[in-house]
């Protein structure tokens, strides 16, 4: 990952950089220590959560959140001030143990709820299976800045949807592909009869503008050889749809996608949740001994949601 700071002002108890979440943490002497201060896009992440949490419920006790790909835990540390018993994976073990010294600091300092983020290693492809020591099902998913590194994104999208309480709240963003004025401008599926049944002979209308585009990164991308896939704003909003989300409001100039996972069936239902237990490993054949299998398509509905309904 780039766009870092390399914190070398930071104490010799320290985890080793680079950080890619300047926190605020206590310095010991009354003042404040910032583990990025120098980062190239600014007082990052707090300006992206600032952007955010009006969106949010201001007191999220009670809910239960999940932040995949948390790094060093500005998110998952925000939620928990909020009320939330938090989550927070990451596959980086470096990243977890930033979170787990910051965390620690701060509480420390008494600057930490009673209830503070729970970190460990784990991907996102690991939310296919449930651990007993977490529920199944969350009504916060925090997934920001993960799927440009995914070579599966829809599965990761697919898995998330799974573990999103029904009516509960997504937060995702991804690094974005630019869109042109005509881009912005295009209605979805310009010159095919019907978008949603593109006929064979109608397919340079995928080249359209305005249609869902993802690019592909075969090599690297800003130095970064984890970076695999750009997508542009329509393409964020398909792919949410058809993992089982609604939009319920954006935050273009942040990327930031704010999601309700549908508590209705739709079309995808069945294709989406077929495809995605065989690529897990947790597909019932005839004949074949189950995996271990959680029925995720039931459940409560959530009372989480976001406070605004109206798109920016
Ligand atoms: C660009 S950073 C975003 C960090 C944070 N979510 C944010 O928005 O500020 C990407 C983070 O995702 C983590 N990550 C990448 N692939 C992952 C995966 N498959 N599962 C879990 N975490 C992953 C990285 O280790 C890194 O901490």
């Amino acid at each position: 990952m780039t766009l870092q700071s390399a914190a070398a002002h930071l104490p010799p108890d320290a985890p080793p950089g680079p950080w890619f979440h300047n926190l605020s943490l206590p310095d010991g002497a009354g003042g404040v220590l910032h583990t990025a201060p120098d980062h190239p896009l600014g007082d990052f992440p707090r300006f992206k959560w600032e952007a955010i949490e009006p969106h949010l419920p201001a007191d999220l006790s009670g809910a239960h959140a999940l932040d995949v790909g948390c790094n060093a835990g500005f998110y998952a540390i925000e939620l928990a001030r909020r009320g939330a018993a938090v989550t927070a994976i990451d596959h980086d073990p470096r990243y977890l143990e930033q979170a787990r010294w910051a965390a620690g600091r701060l509480a420390e300092a008494g600057a930490l709820p009673a209830n503070p983020p729970r970190f460990r290693q784990g991907s996102v492809y690991d939310l296919a299976r449930p651990t007993p020591d977490e529920p199944e099902r969350f009504d916060v998913v925090w997934f920001m800045g993960v799927l440009y590194h995914l070579r599966y994104p829809l599965l990761a999208l697919d898995l998330l949807a799974d573990r999103t309480a029904p009516g509960g709240l997504m937060v995702f963003q991804t690094l974005t592909l630019p869109e042109d004025d005509s881009n912005a401008k295009a209605p979805r599926g310009l010159g095919v009869k019907d978008p949603s049944n593109v006929r064979i002979g109608e397919r340079a209308a995928l080249r359209a503008p305005g249609w869902p585009t993802l690019a592909f990164i075969e090599r690297d991308f800003e130095d970064d050889p984890t970076n695999w896939f750009l997508a542009d704003a329509p393409a964020c909003r398909a792919m949410l749809r058809s993992a089982g989300f609604e939009i319920a409001a954006e935050i273009p100039e942040q990327e930031v996608f704010l999601c309700r996972r549908r508590s209705d069936g739709d079309d995808n239902d069945r294709l989406r949740d077929e495809e995605c237990r065989a690529a897990t490993g947790r597909l019932d054949r005839p004949g074949e001994t189950a995996g271990s299998l959680s029925d995720l398509s039931s459940g409560s509905p959530s009372a989480w949601s976001v406070t605004e309904e109206s798109n920016e």
